[in-house]
């Protein structure tokens, strides 16, 4: 499994990423939107972006880099297949989503922002998904799902296995 942000695997992102800093790169307090957008299209934000971003926004590399470290939305390492997000905010623990952590995280055999060997899932947490009367609730890339046990876990680890998902 893998949760670091080791060297690039595409050192070619430089190439993706420099049309969306030019793109943002005017705006008031554009670091944020920049890092943002590259995320949105990418899935992630590489090492070869700060740089560039830093370049474009007349800043030292530690402060992009210090901006990407404290908000752990940005990934620093490709997702996998499938990100499912588990909801650690207070709804969602008080009806059963700490006991459904440690299951899922067991299950799984991952930590949070780690990604499985095959690279099919990734475990993320996050807080609050608007979800809170369903709770606990669960994201599996752009679907919310409500009510979520460790029955419905398995079953929901079971499809993705299904679709090629093995975690
Ligand atoms: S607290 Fe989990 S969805 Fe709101």
């Amino acid at each position: 499994m893998s949760n670091s942000a080791a060297a690039d695997p595409a050192p070619d992102h430089a190439g993706q990423v420099g049309p969306i800093i030019a793109a943002h790169r005017d705006r008031p307090g554009a670091m944020l939107p920049i890092l943002h957008a590259i995320q949105r299209h990418l899935g992630w934000v590489p090492g070869a972006a700060v740089p560039l971003i830093a370049n474009a926004l007349n800043c030292s590399r530690a402060e992009v880099q210090g901006v990407l470290d404290f908000y752990h939305d940005f990934r620093r390492a490709p997702p996998g297949r499938h990100v499912l997000q588990l909801c650690r905010a207070e709804s969602c623990q008080a009806l059963g989503g700490l006991a459904l952590e440690a299951h899922a995280r067991a299950v799984l055999g991952l930590d949070y922002y780690q990604t499985s060997a095959d690279g099919a899932l990734t475990l993320e947490p996050v807080y609050c998904l608007g979800n809170c009367a369903c709770s606990p609730a669960v994201r599996v890339d752009d679907e919310i799902l409500g009510r979520v046990d460790q029955e419905r876990f398995d079953a929901l680890i079971a499809g993705l296995r299904g679709v090629g998902a093995t975690a």
